[in-house]
């Protein structure tokens, strides 16, 4: 299997790329700008393409096609992960702010598949993964820019799956939730409890790549809020107004987590004590 994975050089993206170096016979390609990181990572799975580019250049897509074609003859798997958020109020950041998201997140993922689909269909099975992002399905404020490429990601997607499917190129969706990656804002990476490693979000490509599912939502529950949006918009947009009520969740939600770990933890010390062993035996 041949495995394309753009945005390689950190979070998602390298997950990805260790998780899929451990299939038999996997040759990767990895596209992200980063020389080092790539180049290293290559080095840790035991070799590797590496195309260190800007994907929103406008030579970028034939670049990476003509690697894939150079170095391999052939793609089974393409994913299109790499992304970037700006936040900003639109009042502020304006039209820029949009064009800049929908440039990375959207036109560049567009045109490499474009410039990559003759392979995948020569290749066909093979598969294409998009990752969205749950704000692909609802959007909180400040981030009106990254949800905008991210529907757009998301509706391009369900058609190109329609499209692709009778010439044997599946398309997946993956919508992963916040995870401690370094596009998360520095006050998230520091929550408690902490954010999960990307390694998840990495079996969700691999679910909705090779294992030809339509969509992916890590974690699972997340989807409940793409149902809220149809089912009680006005309700959703409520609560997303509310940033106190936000934190108020968050606050009790990790103070049950922290209580139940140390209920946890207490258990275990209650069975180990030989205090108690003994009194038990007695
Ligand atoms: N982590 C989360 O909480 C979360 C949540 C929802 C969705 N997502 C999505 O998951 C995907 C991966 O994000 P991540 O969390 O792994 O963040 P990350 O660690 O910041 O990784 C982003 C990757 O994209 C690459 N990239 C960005 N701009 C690029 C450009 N112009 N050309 C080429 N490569 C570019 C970066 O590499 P270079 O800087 O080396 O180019 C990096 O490898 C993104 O599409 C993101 O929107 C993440």
């Amino acid at each position: 299997m041949v495995a394309l994975v753009t945005g390689a050089s950190s979070g998602i993206g390298a997950a990805t790329a260790r998780r899929l170096a451990r299939e038999p016979g996997a040759r990767l390609v990895l596209v992200a700008r980063r020389e080092d990181r790539l180049r290293a990572l290559a080095d840790e799975i035991g070799g590797a393409t590496v195309v260190a580019l800007d994907l929103t250049d406008a030579d970028a897509p034939a670049r990476v096609a003509e690697a894939v074609e150079r170095e391999h003859g052939r793609l089974d798997l393409l994913v299109n992960n790499a992304g970037a958020i700006w936040f900003g109020h639109f009042a502020e950041a304006g039209w820029d702010n949009v064009r800049q998201h929908m440039a990375i997140n959207f036109h560049a993922v567009v045109r490499l598949t474009e410039a990559l689909l003759p392979a995948l269909r020569r290749s066909a099975p093979s598969a294409i993964v998009n990752v969205a992002s749950p704000i692909a399905r609802f959007g909180p404020r400040e981030a009106g820019g990254y949800v905008a490429s991210k529907f757009a990601l998301a509706g391009w997607s369900d058609v190109l799956y329609l499209e692709e499917r009778p010439h044997g190129v599946h398309v997946g969706l993956v919508l992963p939730g916040e995870f401690a990656t370094e596009i998360t804002p520095a006050h998230s990476r520091k929550r408690v409890p902490p954010l999960p490693q990307p390694d998840k979000a990495a079996e969700a490509i691999i679910a909705a790549g090779p294992g030809r599912r339509a969509e992916r939502w890590v974690p699972r529950w997340y989807w409940l809020f793409a149902a809220m949006r149809i089912l009680a918009p006005g309700l959703l947009r409520q609560l997303a107004a509310r940033k106190r009520l936000r934190a108020v969740i968050r606050r009790k939600a990790s103070r049950l987590a922290a209580y139940t770990r140390s209920a946890i933890v207490g258990a275990g010390r209650l069975r180990r004590s030989p205090g108690r062993t003994g009194h038990r035996r007695g």
